[in-house]
């Protein structure tokens, strides 16, 4: 008898094919609908492993209800959906897809801060709304990118691609981080500096940090307030890093210039959000890690976690 595996949403055909061999799959149906809450309980306790996505709570009551799952494959390289101390204590292997995500998520970190600097949803909604009159010169005229000081907070694998893109702009490169990552600071030339420090000499502050109880509400009012006016802060990591009535506050009262920001606490925002009523913010639906190949790889990662801890061998990206 093969194993069940549930998917807590529908996925392609052609992803799960290769696989079919070891398990027998079962998934919600919906593309774009998270599964409820019973139904995911009801299913889970059938399983014998499960692929879930961020939009899944796998905290402690899932997991006494389910803890006889052998693995949880986090569609995410983020796993702050998961209470991962719950499932240790029941022996439950958790994996996440960090590595395939990396560069799509730095273009992505990209190409967001150089929409915010340069205004180009603006811009674009400019010549659909038909304003363009005449080539002017302040005419939505943004601020520059290349040789300027960008702060990347959390420096993990995605924070060192953006770096190396940052560095092709010849921006100024500072960094914080828990640990000091002496080879990234030689081999990309960026320096380690306090937060503090960061916050105050940063032109574009970008969040890559993961959600903890350490970074829940870091980017508070009094971090916006260190900031130059003229900063344009990034979120690429989670929504639950950021105070966001002290940045709301902080756009509207230009305490700093921009945001642009992939990701909320509440997510999905509806178009009624505060943030939606700013001219100043670039505002994306957590696509970060999304282009087909990258979202494909990450599926066939969580797969292939799961095949690995059904064959007894060691998961590829334990968490
Ligand atoms: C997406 O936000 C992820 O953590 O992969
Ligand atoms: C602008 O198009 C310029 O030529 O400076």
């Amino acid at each position: 008898n093969k194993p069940t595996i549930y998917i807590t949403r529908k996925i392609p055909p052609y992803l799960i094919e290769p696989f079919s061999q070891y398990f027998q799959f079962q998934m919600w149906e919906d593309e774009h609908t998270p599964i409820p809450r019973e139904i995911l309980m009801r299913e889970a306790k059938e399983a014998d492993g499960l692929l879930c996505l961020l939009t899944e709570k796998i905290d402690r009551a899932f997991l006494d209800h389910a803890s006889h799952l052998k693995i949880i494959a986090n569609m995410a390289v983020g796993y702050d959906n998961i209470d991962v101390e719950a499932a240790k204590e029941k022996g439950i292997i958790v994996t996440n897809t960090p590595d395939v995500l990396t560069e799509t998520t730095a273009d992505l970190t990209f190409a967001l801060l150089m929409a915010t600097a340069r205004r180009l949803v603006e811009a674009n909604h400019f010549i659909y709304q038909d304003k363009w009159g005449e080539w002017s010169p302040f005419l939505l005229a943004g601020t520059d990118i290349h040789h300027k000081t960008i702060g990347i907070v959390g420096m993990g694998r995605i924070g060192e691609a953006v770096a190396r893109r940052a560095k092709g702009f010849q921006m100024n490169l500072l960094y914080h981080n828990r640990t000091r990552k002496k080879t990234v600071e030689q081999e990309l030339d960026v320096s380690y500096v306090s937060f503090e420090e960061l916050l105050e000499k940063s032109d574009f502050v970008v969040s890559l940090l993961p959600l903890s109880e350490q970074t829940e509400n870091i980017f508070d009012k009094r971090a916006f307030e260190q900031m130059k006016s003229s900063a344009i802060f990034i979120n690429v990591s989670r929504g639950g890093v950021v105070d966001e009535k002290a940045l709301y506050d902080a756009l509207k009262n230009k305490v700093i210039t921009a945001a642009g920001l992939d990701v909320f606490k509440d997510e999905p925002i509806p178009s009624s959000h505060p943030f939606t009523s700013l001219s100043n913010v670039v505002l994306l639906p957590h696509i970060g890690s999304a282009s087909i190949t990258t979202r494909e790889n990450m599926l066939t990662l969580c797969l292939e976690n799961i095949r690995a801890v059904f064959q007894h061998e060691a998961p590829i990206s334990p968490v």
